[in-house]
């Protein structure tokens, strides 16, 4: 059973906006559709996210590497990968209103008359027949504007792994089963985008290729849907609010033998956060038919040569970013008020520490700015001086900074100060000297959201 929860989509989109997160983007113009801007906070809390997703992949294994490919490849790509035919939404024109739906999903629709009904529901809906739209934003090479000219904006980040797959059978003398991995932005032209950052035309992946002996593929499907599920758990999301959802044969996409989906219990409902598929050997053969050149895999000792199947772990920056701030949001009453809390793993916290002064004399502002310099060596920390001590800790508790040190007169004779914990609340006298080392063990400590136990 799932926790019951304070957390709205509306509160997240006023929480980031508020706290400078994350934004529509071009607002001074007017904001373009479904385009969000990541402010000083949002920066910090998705580079941690994608930093704990390369921490799991690079550091803590040693069969996978890493690759940032060009975002523009070669249009023959997009033909290979089966995109251009097939990478196409059902889309319906509305002859009255004007509006534009996904044939499939009328039903998450809204017609563009009053009363608001579903589309083709209401008395002058007037639908076009279904007709397939390619999701690929498309521009141009160079100075002239003809057929040879035509690229595409990747719609993945999974292909420039392809491309690149014989390149590091030489140079980084891996053999299957290995992975490669990369993080980068993909775009694509969504009919119905929405949701604040869950679903963009512009967006981040974090995707990694894990090629295997075909025999092998079954064996690291399951491996990579429980390890990723997991990476998710040790980051601080409630299971309960996660699930792995496999998918029925007429979701699978074309090059798909078996997906299954960690989905995640938005405010908006259960959503796909990543999907885990088993793409067989669909890329490689048909890149190196596409190519002509030969992306086997040959054993020299043995001599056995295969195209390797791939296993596919593909999630999103934004939606896992959205995910950890959904889960984190709580409310809760200090001294009669409600107080606004991230309760973020420490780990993917934006600010590490706030150093504040209890007063602006005395000696204390100095002391915290000896102490912001020390740390800043090892952390992500903040300096605030402005407003009384209780609204700092407000401000810091709804950005989820997990600890914040006060300087007060007792600092200044006997260099000690106290450390407020976001979530317990606790304040623990610690020495200066042994600060940087105290955060850090608390960084490092198992976490578990407060959540759990009830909220
Ligand atoms: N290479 C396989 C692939 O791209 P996908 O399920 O289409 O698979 C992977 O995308 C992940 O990328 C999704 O699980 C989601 O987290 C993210 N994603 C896809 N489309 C998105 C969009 N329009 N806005 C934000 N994130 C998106």
């Amino acid at each position: 059973m799932a926790t019951p929860d304070v957390v709205t989509m509306d509160k997240i989109v006023s929480l980031s906006k508020r706290r400078g997160f994350i934004f529509p983007s071009s607002e001074i113009y007017g904001g373009i559709g479904s385009s969000y801007d990541y402010g000083h906070y949002g920066v910090l809390l998705k580079n941690n996210v994608k930093a704990e997703w390369w921490r799991s992949l690079l550091r803590e294994r040693d069969d996978v590497v890493a690759l940032d490919s060009a975002i523009i490849q070669h249009p023959r790509t997009w033909e290979a990968s089966g995109h251009i035919a097939g990478f196409t939404d059902p889309l319906v024109d509305c002859r009255t209103c004007k509006r534009r739906y996904r044939a499939d999903k009328l039903e998450d629709g809204q017609c563009g008359e009053k009363p608001s009904k579903r589309p083709g529901e209401g008395p002058n809906c007037d639908l076009t027949e279904a007709r397939n739209f390619n999701l690929m934003f498309q521009t141009t090479v160079g100075p002239v504007q003809d057929e040879g000219s035509t690229v595409f904006l990747r719609p993945e980040t999974a292909q420039g792994i392809f491309l690149n797959f014989k390149h590091y059978l030489q140079f980084a003398r891996k053999k299957p089963p290995f992975g490669i991995a990369q993080v980068g932005k993909s775009f694509r032209n969504e009919i119905t985008p929405g949701n604040f950052v869950f679903r963009m035309r512009e967006f981040e992946q974090m995707e990694m290729e894990f090629f295997v002996p075909p025999a092998e593929a079954d064996k690291w499907y399951d491996f990579w849907k429980q390890a990723r599920f997991d990476w998710y758990v040790k980051l601080g999301i409630r299971p309960d609010h996660l699930r792995l959802r496999p998918h029925d044969a007429d979701e699978l996409s074309h090059y798909s033998s078996a997906t299954s989906d960690v989905e995640y219990l938005y405010p908006i409902g259960w959503q796909e956060l990543e999907g885990i598929a088993n793409r067989g050997d669909f890329d490689l053969s048909q890149h190196a038919e596409y190519s002509r050149q030969n992306l086997e895999y040959v054993d020299t000792a043995s001599g056995e040569r295969y195209l390797p199947y791939v296993i596919e772990p593909a999630a999103g920056a934004d939606r896992a970013t959205l995910a950890f701030l959904c889960d984190a949001y709580d409310e809760d009453e200090i001294e009669g008020e409600t107080r606004t809390v991230l309760r973020l793993h420490p780990a993917l916290a934006p600010v590490k520490a706030a150093v504040l002064p209890l007063v602006k004399k005395d000696g204390q502002p100095e002391v915290a700015r000896e102490i912001v310099a020390a740390l800043r060596e090892r952390l992500q920390v903040e300096y605030d001086e402005g407003g009384a001590i209780g609204r700092r800790y407000r401000r810091q508790d709804e950005i989820g900074t997990p600890w914040s040190i006060t300087v007060d007169h007792q600092s200044l004779d006997d260099r000690t100060v106290t450390v407020r914990d976001r979530d317990s609340l606790q304040q623990d006298r610690v020495a200066v000297d042994a600060l940087a080392d105290e955060l850090e063990r608390r960084l490092r400590a198992p976490w578990r959201s407060p959540k759990l136990n009830g909220g």
